[in-house]
């Protein structure tokens, strides 16, 4: 058996070990397992692909160039996984998104300086010899393309998400019309280069997709901003699959498929549950106008409320929901919201989660904290599991939430998040919101919530505060604790 056929089957192996690393981290108690299945699938694609390339034709300068960047990489990757906060998960993903997207574009211009720059060279006559020399030309082109806009779009989405830049959608004039154009030119100009493989043309297509990729990240909104990660995603996985045309890698076609496909129907799940049109996300908020953000508009006052005082609220309910939003995942409050809702059961009051699918800044962000903090799957509900529900509650606890409880994206068209399904906590009969200031949440957009007469603030760190209500509310007796165990 030659080491080629070896690598093949390698490579046959990792793909698999892939598919059952998605199937894994598609459910909480698989996931563990999941994420062993890709590491595995890594370690053997990588071994194979180590291997073939140092039987083939690598210098030993290459091979030393391949450890040192492998152990510069792997280094700055562990180092940054073990330091990096729940929180800042979504900007560490765009930024390695942004990676994959640059190396496409390296392996395209590589590609072409190989071939198209080379027409005497071996690769180039083995091509022209089989016929498919104008397919390495689309092949380049394609890979360049996708690669350069999934670059600069993550690098945006990474600026975005981490707060350097602001969140809301940049409206240029006619910035459909820019997006159509930008692929009309991709269009015409791949049909070019495939006849006749100019370097300015490469030029060209690398500066219009730079653009193409910044524009379509920086129109879309602080809200929609997690489909455009998963968006992103995808890109990244197309553009790895396109890299894996070029360097005739298997296992790269497949893995870059497995990317961009599962990204594609993340994003489509995404949109679905924030009831967003699919076409207008990936096209960078096609038909999606400028609207008033609101923030103009005099909700009257607001009230406050003390720790003391919203103990006073829980002592005499006997339904509670709480909603947790990415402020709880801030202050990591999660442990006292745990025991705050032990401390509440063992009262016999009926204590439920009520989780927005984009609640934080990642999908399932407040699933993973409360799970960590031991709070029973049982009393955490979905969005539409529990939305009927908060009419009948005597008080709702908003920890750290905003966006994902404003009343604006079900009662005004012009808000800029109209439309959005949020949990409908205004319908309880008290509303305590537990937050620092009267600022807005990550889609920028004022909380009417807030003003409500059943509403009160509750001001502070949402730890400290979760501490206050936990001093305020004494742990029952144990004689009434008894009364209502296997609550
Ligand atoms: P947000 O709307 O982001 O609001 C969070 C609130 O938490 C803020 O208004 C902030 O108010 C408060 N806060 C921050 N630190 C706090 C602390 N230490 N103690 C108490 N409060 C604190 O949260 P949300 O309701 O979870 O909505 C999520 C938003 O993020 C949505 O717009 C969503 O589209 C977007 N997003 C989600 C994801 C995913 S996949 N989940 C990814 C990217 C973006 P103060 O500053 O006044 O304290």
């Amino acid at each position: 058996m030659t080491l080629d056929t070896i690598a093949q089957a390698a490579y046959l192996v990792a793909a698999l070990l892939f598919i059952l690393a998605l199937a894994g981290l598609s459910k909480h108690e698989t996931a563990k397992t999941g994420n062993g299945f890709g590491i595995a699938g890594m370690v053997v694609a990588l071994a194979a692909t180590i291997a073939l390339a140092v039987h083939r034709d690598i210098s030993t300068l290459g091979v030393v160039l391949l450890v040192v960047a492998m152990v510069l990489g792997a280094a700055v990757g562990l180092q940054r996984a073990r330091v990096v906060q729940m929180t800042g998960m979504p900007e560490l993903i765009a930024l390695l998104h942004s990676f994959v997207g640059l190396a496409a574009v390296l392996v395209g211009w590589n590609g072409y300086l190989e071939v198209e720059a080379h027409p005497e060279g071996a690769e180039a006559r083995t091509l022209a010899a089989l016929g498919l020399g104008g397919i390495h030309s689309a092949e380049v082109f394609v890979g360049v393309f996708i690669g350069a806009v999934t670059f600069t779009g993550s690098i945006v989405a990474f600026l975005k998400l981490s707060a350097r830049i602001n969140s809301k959608p940049l409206m240029l004039p006619g910035k459909n019309f820019l997006n159509l154009g930008a692929l009309a030119v991709f269009v015409a100009l791949t049909v070019w280069f495939v006849i006749d493989p100019r370097l300015w043309l490469l030029v060209v297509v690398t500066a219009v997709a730079l653009a193409l990729g910044w524009h379509l990240v920086a129109s879309i909104g602080g809200g929609d901003m997690p489909v455009v990660v998963s968006m992103l995603n995808s890109y990244s996985g197309w553009a790895a699959a396109a890299s894996g045309f070029l360097l005739e890698n298997n296992l790269l076609i497949v893995t870059g498929a497995l990317v961009g496909s599962s990204g594609a129907y993340l994003s489509y799940i995404m949109c679905k549950a924030m009831n967003r049109s699919f076409i207008s996300v990936i096209a960078g908020g096609f038909g999606l106008e400028n609207t008033a953000a609101g923030s103009d508009v005099d909700y009257g006052e607001h009230k406050e409320i003390t720790a003391d005082g919203a103990a006073e609220l829980l002592a005499d309910a006997s339904s509670v929901i709480i909603t947790p939003g990415y402020g709880m995942a801030v202050a990591q409050a999660q442990h006292g919201v745990a025991e705050l809702t032990r401390r509440l059961r063992d009262r016999g009051v009926e204590v439920r989660f009520g989780i927005h699918p984009v609640a934080g800044r990642l999908p399932g962000h407040m699933n993973v904290l409360l799970a960590e903090a031991k709070v029973p799957y049982d009393i955490v509900l979905e969005m539409d599991e529990i939305n009927d529900d908060f009419a009948d509650t005597d008080v709702v606890l908003v920890i750290g939430a905003n966006d994902t409880v404003n009343p604006a994206a079900a009662e005004d068209p012009g808000s800029p998040i109209a439309g959005m399904p949020v949990l409908r906590v205004w319908e309880a009969r008290n509303v305590v919101v537990f937050k620092r200031s009267m600022s807005s949440g990550y889609a920028g957009v004022q909380n009417p919530l807030f003003f409500r007469d059943n509403s009160a603030m509750l001001f502070g760190d949402a730890k400290e505060r979760v501490e206050d209500l936990l001093r305020a509310l004494p742990a029952p007796s144990t004689a009434g604790a008894g009364a209502r165990a296997g609550n």
